[in-house]
């Protein structure tokens, strides 16, 4: 069983909290934390919302995303569902909600606070602007943002300016949720724990970088943003240009987190801007139409969302990162909806052997595989030698750490360990203004380039791995998707 340590008694508003991710995500984290004592019993959590509705019906509403059954669970279910308050309140401010708020938290100024918004972030500035209005912006105040910060760079700094009037940038949490994920965290364990691959981690010794968040859903119930986003803004901006930062930074000097931020600032800097010139080769634009996902037959992302949508639901760039460590190194990046299965994983290929006496080196190079999710774990690919009676034949095998089979103990959703960070101060899972800003600079290029009309949006059959052109992205340089569920 993981250690817990317990946070200091705290606040939480969540506003937006009859919406789908406070339901189905923040209301879930703070009752697990609160079943394994995590949370005292002094700490608030006061959910707000615009709707009007009595307490009690929010207390019903929330269960029904938890499903507390019967026995032990139950009892924890009933003790926490006793600490929901609701307040009905509007971002513009004019109704009894604020003063009921100011009322309820008046008096505690020096306790924790965190105010969570489950909103969309167009209304971000506008929340902040009544909390100052209202003298909520006490000294421990902490904001916590949801991504998307912004659809462009212009509008990001927007939002930050706007956010950045009412609190100081160390109490602003912006979140990347693949941040708090178990192994996500462990990518800088394993880079700056161990000894055995910083010596080969740079171009000398890796031949590309391949990441892949691939998803069997399509856009859901959520169709309405997703249409307006797409998977460059959705997924790329965001979850996959940090996945790559923590593959590519420096070691920072310590885990302090601007020292950590500095340098994941740093990988965003030093990414090669997308030549418009180059966009057909260098990025992959797809769109899922109709197909069959894990034996059920699904409609095309068109017919899902109603109209003929050019939003791409997936995404294959090929990035470089213009410094000593990875000069002539591509990172190959793909993200999906619909795709075969949901397979979040990072491949790091070796450079073959340079020199070849028993047959092993080309096509078997050394691969480190993390599995982000499912059946998370690390793989380590080797050429041995396949035992046997006489001749040599060599066998392509893994080194395998799996979670599941290692680890006898469940561990928390990401969600639950930001928020825990949340109430620590602590920022090195968050991502820092100027990394956003950075991340948008590098996007826009790409979606400039695509409103000057210069990269087609291809089709991919929904339950496949995309379209064809993303792996004839990689087959033009010799190289290959790596499927290491098939190794
Ligand atoms: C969100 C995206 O940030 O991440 C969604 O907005 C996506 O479109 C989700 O489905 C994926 O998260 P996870 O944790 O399921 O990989």
């Amino acid at each position: 069983m993981a250690e817990l340590v317990p946070v200091d008694p705290f606040d939480i508003i969540v506003f937006g909290a009859t919406g789908d991710l406070a339901l189905r995500k923040l209301i879930p984290a703070l009752f697990h934390r609160w079943c394994d004592g995590q949370i005292s019993e002094d700490s608030r959590i006061i959910c707000a919302s615009r709707e009007e509705m009595e307490r009690e019906a929010f207390q019903t509403l929330a269960a029904t995303h938890i499903n507390p059954g019967e026995g032990q669970r139950a009892d924890r279910w009933r003790e926490f569902a006793e600490k929901l308050d609701y307040l009905a309140l509007d971002a513009a401010g004019n109704n009894s909600g604020w003063s009921k708020l100011a009322d309820t938290l008046s008096g505690d100024a020096q306790k924790i606070r965190l105010y969570y918004l489950a909103l969309p972030p167009s209304i971000y500035g506008q929340m902040c602007a009544a909390l100052a209005r209202h003298g909520l912006n006490s000294p421990r105040s902490r904001i916590v943002l949801e991504k998307p910060i912004g659809s462009n760079f212009h509008t990001a700094r927007e939002i930050n300016d706007r956010v950045g009037a009412v609190f100081p940038e160390d109490g602003i949490f912006r979140i990347d949720h693949y941040l708090g994920k178990e192994t996500v965290q462990n990518l800088l364990i394993l880079r700056f724990a161990n000894h055995l691959f910083e010596p080969l981690w740079n171009s000398n010794g890796i031949d590309h970088v391949q990441v892949t968040v691939a998803e069997s859903l399509g856009a859901g119930q959520r169709a309405d943003y997703y249409d307006r986003s797409g998977a460059l803004r959705d997924m790329v901006q965001n979850h996959l240009l940090q996945l790559l930062c923590l593959v590519a930074m420096e070691p920072p000097a310590s885990l302090d987190p601007d020292a950590v931020r500095t340098e994941k600032l740093k990988v965003l800097r030093a990414l090669r801007r997308i030549d418009p010139h180059n966009i057909a080769q260098d990025v992959v634009r797809a769109q899922y139409h109709e197909g069959v996902v894990s034996g059920e037959s699904v409609t095309g992302y068109s017919d899902e969302v109603g109209h003929d949508s050019r939003t791409e639901t997936f995404v294959g760039i090929r990035a470089h990162i213009d410094n000593w460590r990875w000069a002539g190194v591509p990172f190959y990046l793909r993200t999906g909806k619909r795709m075969s299965a949901r397979r979040s994983e990072i491949i790091i290929q070796f450079k073959d052997i340079p020199h070849d006496i028993v047959g092993a080196g080309h096509n078997h190079p050394n691969r480190l595989v993390i599995r982000l999710q499912p059946d998370e774990g690390v793989k380590l690919m080797l050429v041995t030698k396949d035992p046997g009676p006489g001749g040599l034949r060599l066998r392509y095998v893994p080194l395998n750490l799996s979670y599941a089979e290692h680890f006898d103990q469940g561990y928390p959703d990401a969600y639950e360990r930001l928020l825990m960070a949340v109430v620590r101060g602590n920022l090195s899972l968050f991502m820092r203004r100027d990394e956003v800003e950075t991340a948008w600079r590098w996007i826009d290029g790409i979606i400039d380039a695509w409103d000057q009309g210069q990269t087609q949006l291809y089709g991919y059959p929904a339950g496949t791995d995309g379209p064809t052109q993303s792996a004839l992205m990689l087959a033009r340089e010799d190289r290959e998707w790596f499927d290491a569920h098939h190794s």
